[in-house]
């Protein structure tokens, strides 16, 4: 058989294996497109509950985005409640993630109950290709994900009425495989879709020494499980009070503590060696509307926290001692995005610089910021995703785009 024919036939099979008529595939790139010097990609999710697609845009090595194309998850999305119009459908940061080490992308349908994988092709970041199949959350609305360092584990929040946490191994050929005595309930009355943003779980994250297992919940508390050598969790979490509405989960370098935005103060700050009954201590920012995502760069030593309501990114700079203080940047503090309505944002480095990559939801678009040093940042770049993606018929909304999440691979 000639290698055409059998290309032509393996086409023809995957396309009858398709449950849906939805392309796998929209190229999303200007006619004739080619970006010198691709370094890395950004993702975010479309989140749609006809069909959740992965959007891809390349980065440069000057650190701007270029869209590159959408890839289907082959799950569907969900908008908590109440309905849309409000931004944010999954009231989650995480939703997207990837493995600088193992290569590859997971995202989470809250419309199907499931976690898609995707490998990322070395040579040309903004192609992903899935891997395996999609596999069951282990409960209902999954809206955030961790990966492990290594790449070797995936762990997942869901939020609706079967709520709780589920973890897999990853395998490079077989995607996510469920791990035993994972599946651990938060035992919050919810439903599905999840109703919030308060009373949900916000993000999940490892520890920095890959032992405990820890989620925000929006009613004060983050839940910690403890994990085993064999990736099992412990029956039961343990609760971690402070804060009000504990949003993104943020890793203090070099200290057992966090940053996590919280739209009901501003920040908060945890320490998780704290015995105290309240490990959570809350610092308002000024004119805070909805404080729910934050990022850290190395490059200033600051994190930024983003608020969707105000259009603003804060920064703060944590001391030692876990005392903070918002960054004065002459003439301004914050950095103004309006209309942009940003969530899910991510930090890439690139050479020396950092640049903050940001899901722009209220634009339907994308913001780049570059970071410069402590208390310098500026906006680098705007990118329109509605136009671009209505050329291609990609079925896409501000109020359920969710995910950011960045690659760079030379
Ligand atoms: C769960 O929430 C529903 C709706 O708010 C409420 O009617 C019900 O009493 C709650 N159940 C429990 C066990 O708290
Ligand atoms: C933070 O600073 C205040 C005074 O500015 C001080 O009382 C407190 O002990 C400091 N907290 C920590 C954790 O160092
Ligand atoms: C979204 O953008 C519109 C203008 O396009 C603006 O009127 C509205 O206040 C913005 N909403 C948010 C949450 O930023
Ligand atoms: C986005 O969703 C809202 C709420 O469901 C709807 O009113 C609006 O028409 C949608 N916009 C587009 C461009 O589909």
């Amino acid at each position: 058989m000639q290698s055409s024919t059998l290309l032509v036939l393996l086409s023809a099979m995957s396309s009858t294996v398709m449950s849906s008529s939805l392309p796998t595939r929209m190229s999303m790139a200007p006619a004739g497109f080619h970006q010198a010097n691709t370094v890395g990609a950004a993702y975010f999710m479309t989140n749609e509950p006809t069909g959740n697609y992965l959007v891809s845009s390349t980065i440069g090595s000057d650190g701007k985005l270029a869209l590159y194309e959408a890839v289907h998850t082959e799950g569907v999305g969900a908008h908590g409640l109440p309905a849309p119009p409000g931004l944010d459908p999954l009231f989650s940061q995480g939703s997207v993630g990837v493995s600088p080490s193992k290569r590859f992308v997971a995202n989470v349908n809250a419309g199907s109950n499931t976690v898609s994988v995707f490998s990322i092709d070395l040579l040309n970041p903004g192609r992903l290709s899935m891997i395996g199949k999609p596999v069951s959350s282990g409960g209902e609305f999954p809206t955030s994900l961790a990966i492990n360092k290594a790449g070797t584990r995936v762990c997942v929040v869901n939020a609706g009425k079967v709520n709780g946490v589920s973890c897999y191994k990853f395998d490079l050929w077989e995607g996510l495989i469920p791990l035993k005595n994972t599946i651990r309930s938060l035992g919050l009355n919810q439903t599905t879709p999840a109703t919030g943003p308060p009373s949900t779980p916000s993000q999940i994250i490892f520890s920095q020494d890959e032992k405990q297992l820890i989620v925000s919940v929006k009613a004060g508390f983050l839940a910690v499980w403890d994990i085993n050598a064999d990736g099992s969790l412990s029956t039961n979490f343990r609760t971690m009070g402070g804060g009000v509405l504990p949003f993104s989960l943020n890793h203090i370098p070099g200290k057992n503590a966090l940053v996590v935005a919280d739209p009901g103060v501003g920040y908060d700050i945890f320490n998780l060696d704290s015995n105290a009954r309240t490990a959570g201590v809350s610092v308002p920012i000024p004119n805070q509307r909805a404080n729910c995502w934050s990022v850290y760069s190395k490059q200033s030593g600051n994190f930024y926290i983003i608020d969707v309501g105000a259009s603003t990114f804060t920064e703060v700079h944590v001391t030692s001692s876990l005392n903070s203080t918002i960054v004065k940047a002459s003439p301004h503090y914050q950095y103004n995005v309006a209309p942009a309505g940003p969530i899910d944002s991510d930090v890439a480095t690139i050479g020396k610089n950092d640049f903050i990559y940001s899901l722009a939801a209220n634009a339907t678009g994308l913001a780049v910021l570059t970071v410069n040093g402590p208390g310098k940042a500026e906006i680098y770049q705007r990118l329109d995703v509605a136009g671009p993606a209505a050329a291609v018929k990609l079925p896409i909304n501000r109020t359920n785009i969710q995910g950011m999440a960045t690659f760079i691979g030379f």
